[in-house]
């Protein structure tokens, strides 16, 4: 199964996660980046309110990809803005979709179906791929969480 790992991070702690996912998956990966990023407060507003953040020029067509590794901070119980732009944008149509969260230990379970919603009509087949609680993780900890979880996806 070809797997492409996609990921947005605004601190630094789901591209570490990302990038070792993708390293023990083999896989390819793509970071979604912001046009502009803002402060803690403007990341908040922009989830509560939904307000749309434009993403940089990426490479959105998966054809020959079997399956998307999404990985997503959540910004106030929902994925961070610029990956929601991500599902808008993306050539997702008949892909799988593995979510792997990263969170300060908040729930998930609005922010999966905000992924769910955000792709309705595409025919993709959404599943949580894991949930990776960042707080006080250090680099090591992160890759050592990641490599757990795919071990779950490799599989
Ligand atoms: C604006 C903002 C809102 C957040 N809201 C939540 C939340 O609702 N629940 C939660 O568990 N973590 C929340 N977090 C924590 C992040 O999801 C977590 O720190 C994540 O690992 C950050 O990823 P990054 O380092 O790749 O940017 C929030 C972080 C930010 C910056």
């Amino acid at each position: 199964m070809k797997t492409v790992v996609v990921y947005y991070s605004r601190f630094g702690t789901t591209r570490t996660v990302a990038t070792a996912l993708a390293g023990a998956l083999g896989a390819e990966v793509r970071e979604i980046r912001a046009v502009r990023e803002c402060g803690f407060l403007g990341m908040g507003f922009r989830s509560v309110f939904g307000i749309r953040m434009a993403i940089r020029p990426m490479n959105l067509d998966f054809g020959g990809v079997d399956r998307v590794v999404l990985c997503t901070p959540i910004w106030a119980g929902r994925p961070a803005n610029p990956v929601r732009t991500f599902l808008q944008e993306a050539k997702l149509e008949g892909k799988k979709l593995a979510v792997v969260f990263t969170t300060g230990g908040g729930e998930t379970g609005p922010a999966l179906e905000t992924v769910r919603r955000l792709v309705a009509g595409k025919r993709v087949e959404v599943s949580l791929g894991g949930t990776i609680v960042t707080r006080k993780k250090d680099e090591g900890a992160l890759r050592s969480e990641a490599t757990r979880l795919a071990a779950g996806l490799a599989r």
